[in-house]
């Protein structure tokens, strides 16, 4: 490569910064993977109360920056910080609007003003860019909060000097989170009503940010091949299949990676007891331990023990797990699941401890810590995906040699293959049908494998030796930044 490019990525959730889920997790590792390939990467995302309260090392750039909203203007704070690994980190600080208990919304629902919250978002990044003097060849957005920056900067940034060579990706993690909102809005935005129609940022008569990204950026990708062909059908597209059926070439799916400095049984600093593919015997006693703490009998230790760590949400297949769980624990099986997010499945859930006391172990709410205790003690993880996008706790049971058990969807399918006895090829199990029936046969598949100690094990220590890392899906961004800077725009 000749030069070096400037990516900007712009994310809702950054880790360690902030987190809900795997978009977090991407945002906080990729841009270090494509540091590694020369790129010189950085990150920009909302100042929120995690960020205050996490005891980062943030330095104040520029106070007092105005960025318009509707008819005012509001000033804003930017921050500076950089990850574990040096990638240098920008926060917008605007206390009414980020620092609260949480990022997107309270128990009750969405917060009322998320229009209003990421549109200044997106704004106050491209004032500050320009204000600082941050050049930038690819704006690189990721889902529906940051879906205006491609639409600014093909209408009310399309003159600026500043911006004549910035280009921007957009990247669906998840197409049924679509930024809907009533178009009186979009007054809000500053961009003008004549965007407002099927071919731009309409989408049955309300403002979806989902689709102003898709339409506006330059390149759209989204985490796996294979969710990349879902989402242009009718029956996984969620009403966007046509629009993205339009831009099928502009449309990539690259496998998401895992950041194996985060999460590798070897090196992480949450378990209590470290192990690695050569030298297993910690992973015993990380389930002991872990069947402890989730207040489960010790005498589980001797049975399989089958491990959820997921948003409780339809998405993530919470009604089968709730449909399948008492037969698990039927067939002698241990469960331990920690989840946060709709309060409906959160109760459910809860209950499933209270009915099979000893036997599963629940926890409600955000553990990162436990996260990562749950991934090494479990033998087995399920991830029942109604849809998936691409998925990262199958990624990471791997490397922790845990079996991962999944729905054959989108970005898991694309990673786990079925074990086969006779050949031994495979990772894992799966199962099509999104039937209770279909994933209860799944976990019996494993669950009767787990007795053939020697054949479980080589599985497990070749889930440990195999490499998802995030290099090569680095690689193929780097691919698509390259073509984006020899592109007449
Ligand atoms: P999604 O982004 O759809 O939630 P992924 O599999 O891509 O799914 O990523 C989920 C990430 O969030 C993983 O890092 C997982 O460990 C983490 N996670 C999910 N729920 C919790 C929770 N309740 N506590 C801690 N970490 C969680
Ligand atoms: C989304 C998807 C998940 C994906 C993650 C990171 O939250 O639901 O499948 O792994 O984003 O791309």
């Amino acid at each position: 490569m000749s030069g070096k490019f400037n990516v900007l990525f712009l994310a809702p959730e950054v880790a360690p910064f902030a987190k809900t889920g795997g978009l977090a997790d991407v945002a906080g590792s990729l841009p270090d993977a494509l540091r590694r390939q020369g790129v010189d990467a950085s990150i920009c995302l909302p100042l929120y109360r995690t960020v205050k309260e996490g005891g980062f090392r943030l330095t104040r750039m520029i106070a007092g920056l105005e960025v318009p909203l509707g008819a005012g203007k509001l000033a804003c704070t930017i921050w500076s910080g950089e990850t574990s690994q040096g990638t240098p980190v920008y926060f917008i600080e605007r206390e009414d609007l980020y620092d609260r208990p949480n990022l997107y919304r309270n128990p009750a629902g969405d917060y009322y003003d998320n229009f209003e919250r990421f549109t200044f978002f997106s704004r106050a990044v491209l004032h500050f860019a320009q204000h600082a003097g941050i050049r930038i060849d690819v704006i690189h957005c990721h889902d529906w909060q940051t879906g205006l920056v491609p639409v600014y900067l093909k209408t009310l940034f399309r003159g600026e000097p500043f911006f004549l060579n910035t280009t921007s990706v957009f990247t669906i993690h998840n197409i049924g989170y679509q930024g809907l909102f009533p178009p009186e809005k979009l007054r809000l935005s500053g961009i003008p009503y004549s965007e407002f129609h099927p071919e731009g940022l309409e989408y049955w008569g309300q403002v979806s940010l989902l689709k102003a990204g898709i339409v506006y950026s330059d390149v759209i990708t989204t985490v796996s091949p294979r969710y990349g062909k879902e989402i242009q059908t009718a029956e996984m597209g969620l009403g966007m299949e046509g629009i993205l059926r339009k831009r099928s070439d502009s449309l990539y799916g690259i496998l998401n990676g895992a950041d194996y400095s985060q999460w590798d049984p070897a090196v992480d600093p949450h378990l209590p007891v470290r192990y690695s593919a050569e030298e297993l015997k910690g992973k015993k006693e990380c389930k002991t331990l872990l069947i402890s703490e989730m207040g489960m009998n010790e005498r589980m230790a001797d049975k399989p023990l089958l491990g959820f760590i997921s948003r409780l949400s339809g998405q993530k297949g919470c009604d089968l797990l709730l449909r399948v769980a008492h037969r698990v624990i039927e067939d002698g099986a241990g469960l331990a699941v920690l989840g946060a997010g709709e309060e409906h499945y959160e109760k459910a859930v809860a209950k499933l401890a209270e009915d099979h006391p000893g036997r599963i172990g629940v926890r409600i709410g955000f553990d990162e810590p436990l996260a990562h205790r749950i991934m090494a003690g479990s033998d087995i993880l399920l991830v029942p995906s109604q849809y998936e996008p691409c998925g990262l706790t199958q990624l990471y049971a791997l490397r922790y040699g845990t079996i991962p058990v999944v729905r054959a969807t989108g970005g898991l399918a694309d990673t786990i293959t079925p074990f086969d006895q006779a050949t031994r090829e495979g990772n894992g199990f799966r199962f099509e049908s999104f039937e209770p029936e279909s994933f209860f046969s799944a976990i019996r598949q494993a669950l009767s494998l787990y007795r053939k100690v020697r054949i479980w094990r080589q599985l497990a220590v070749s889930g440990m030796k195999a490499d998802f890392s995030w290099d090569r899906s680095a690689e193929s961004y780097l691919e698509i930044y390259r073509g984006l800077l020899t592109w007449d725009h």
